[in-house]
């Protein structure tokens, strides 16, 4: 199981290893989405900890964080899919 903070809403949750975080940000915190294909920018998110136990960037994700003008460390919340261990997430 893996472990994911969102510092935002003050919740942690477990996710099995390997699956997208979309459902449970959904259900569990006050993000909000628009388009759930990293395609709109509107879950711009800031990985505090744990990057690497995260799915790399695909090429569609890379252009939308372009288009926004996010960071580095930011990435699209719809899109993230967690491989094991801890995440902790600021939106
Ligand atoms: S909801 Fe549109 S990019 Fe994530």
């Amino acid at each position: 199981m893996a472990r994911v903070t969102v510092v935002n809403d003050n919740v942690t949750f477990e996710v099995t290893d390997g699956e997208y975080l979309l459902p449970y940000f959904k259900e569990k915190t006050s993000m909000l989405f628009g388009c759930e294909k990293g395609e709109c920018g509107i879950c711009v998110c800031t990985i505090l900890k744990g990057v690497e136990n995260l799915n790399e960037k695909s090429q569609k994700e890379i252009e939308t964080l372009h288009s926004k003008g996010a960071h580095p460390e930011q990435r699209l919340a719809c899109l993230l899919k967690i491989k094991w261990g801890e995440v902790e997430i600021e939106y």
